[in-house]
């Protein structure tokens, strides 16, 4: 992470009298379960279901293995705030299972990248046996955080995300990693929370808060 990004992040989490490791290890436990109990419950909608409620098109989902969608947790639709022409290169940060990093892939086509990055490696596991099954092989998944990201400065045209914004503790430290990886004309394309009112201060404390 660059100095400033270590700082940020730092002092970001020692303001809410959280520890770095213990909040990312929390959050990382969550969504290893959503990886490898897709079935079990959450307090939060996955899967199929949550695709079509957030208007995913049924013909984005064509190949794409159903182990990568029972995985879906995302809380917007990147897609529908911007076509993904093809040749355009893609990062996805907190990609998961690979659902948009997957549907990414098609959109640009086989002479263009994505790159989907993560910090829970069975998400990532996941992303990588759906994306091979799917033949789709112009799409890379890297162990990473959204505050550090594994990518060359102005590599893509666009960065998507969706439902980690709300997960990181830093949000300008991640928006800025975000636009560092972007080239100048590039775009985000963002689906998360957005709250109306601010979030209570012993709220942001509670760390089973955050791994929803
Ligand atoms: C709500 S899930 C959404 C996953 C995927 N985008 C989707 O729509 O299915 C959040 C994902 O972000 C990842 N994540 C959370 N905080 C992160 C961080 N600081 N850096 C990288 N990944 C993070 C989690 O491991 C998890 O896979």
């Amino acid at each position: 992470m660059s100095s400033q990004n270590s700082l940020d992040v730092a002092e970001s989490v020692a303001g809410l009298g959280l520890e770095l490791c213990e909040l990312r290890e929390a959050i990382s436990a969550e969504y290893k379960a959503v990886a490898n109990e897709p079935g079990k419950g959450f307090h939060f909608h996955t899967g199929r279901p949550l695709a079509r409620m957030l208007g995913y098109d049924d013909e984005w989902l064509k190949g794409i293995p159903e182990s990568s969608i029972e995985s879906f947790a995302g809380t917007g639709n990147p897609f529908r705030l911007g076509e993904i022409e093809p040749g355009e290169r893609v990062v996805d940060v907190g990609c998961g299972a690979g659902i948009d990093s997957l549907i990414a892939a098609k959109k640009v086509g086989p002479h263009s990248r994505v790159i989907g990055v993560d910090m829970t490696s069975a998400m990532l596991d996941k992303a990588q046996v759906a994306a091979t099954a799917a033949g789709l092989s112009n799409v890379a998944f890297r162990l990473g955080y959204a505050e550090e990201l594994p990518v060359d400065d102005g590599w893509a045209d666009v960065v998507i995300s969706n439902g980690v914004l709300n997960l990181t503790p830093d949000k300008t430290v991640t928006l800025r990693e975000m636009a560092r990886v972007l080239k100048p004309s590039g775009r985000l394309q963002i689906g998360d929370i957005l709250v109306q009112k601010a979030v209570p201060e012993d709220a942001k404390r509670k760390i089973g808060l955050w791994t929803g």
